[in-house]
């Protein structure tokens, strides 16, 4: 675990075979989020630590951009924990979890969506494609400026506790058909990124960005 920005946390696993890294990410604001759950062997791997940095406090939040096991393999094991936490996920992955067993509550969030709560201002970004060309989301939290891409700028690499200076814009332009199939989806998702100025990007593989 490394805390890479203010109230940031990261949990990581490095994969030296694939060359890879598998991120997931503590928010621990009041009220606190996690964004992705990782696998179950992760997720149990990455609660003791999670339970120590948040100590009394709940884990209200579980921010899953698109229902694979990295990023929601884990839920039991975090409502287990915390009964009450809300996962926050597309409609589609909504429609889905349930019929994986996840009996967690959960609120499908979209681009028109905001949450204002405590000290969290999260707004979502659509994002239509990923290895299942699923209709996933991403978030940001708009008064830290810190966004959680998934894969979106997946990097091979080792990036354990990185962060790495990149700006915005270029990264923005950079989306080409190898992160984003389909032209009108990589225009949509431009168009929605650009509206965004995030300070930090917690990516879900590779290097976290400073933009
Ligand atoms: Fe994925
Ligand atoms: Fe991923």
């Amino acid at each position: 675990m490394k805390k890479i920005a203010e109230h940031l946390y990261q949990f990581s696993i490095y994969i030296p075979p694939m060359d890879f890294t598998i991120h997931q990410y503590l928010m621990d604001t009041d009220p606190a989020i996690l964004f992705a759950t990782g696998t179950v062997q992760q997720a149990q791997a990455v609660l003791p630590e999670i339970k120590e940095i948040l100590g009394e406090r709940e884990l209200k939040y579980i921010f899953v951009s698109h229902v694979e096991s990295d990023e929601a393999g884990g839920i039991a094991v975090f409502q287990k924990e915390y009964p009450e936490m809300i996962v926050l996920c597309s409609d589609l992955a909504a429609r889905e979890l349930p019929g994986y067993g996840f009996t967690c509550h959960i609120t499908p969030v979209r681009e028109e969506i905001t949450i204002e709560d405590g000290e969290l201002d999260l707004c979502f970004i659509n994002y239509p494609a990923d290895v299942h060309l699923q209709n996933g989301v991403l978030c940001m939290d708009k008064k830290s400026g810190i966004m959680y891409s998934a894969d979106l700028f997946l990097q091979y690499g080792n990036g354990v506790g990185q962060l790495i200076q990149s700006n915005w814009e270029t990264e923005v332009s950079a989306i080409d058909e190898d992160r984003m199939p389909g032209l009108q989806n990589q225009k949509k998702l431009k168009e929605s990124l650009a509206l965004c100025k995030p300070k930090i990007v917690a990516v879900g593989h590779g290097f976290c960005m400073e933009v």
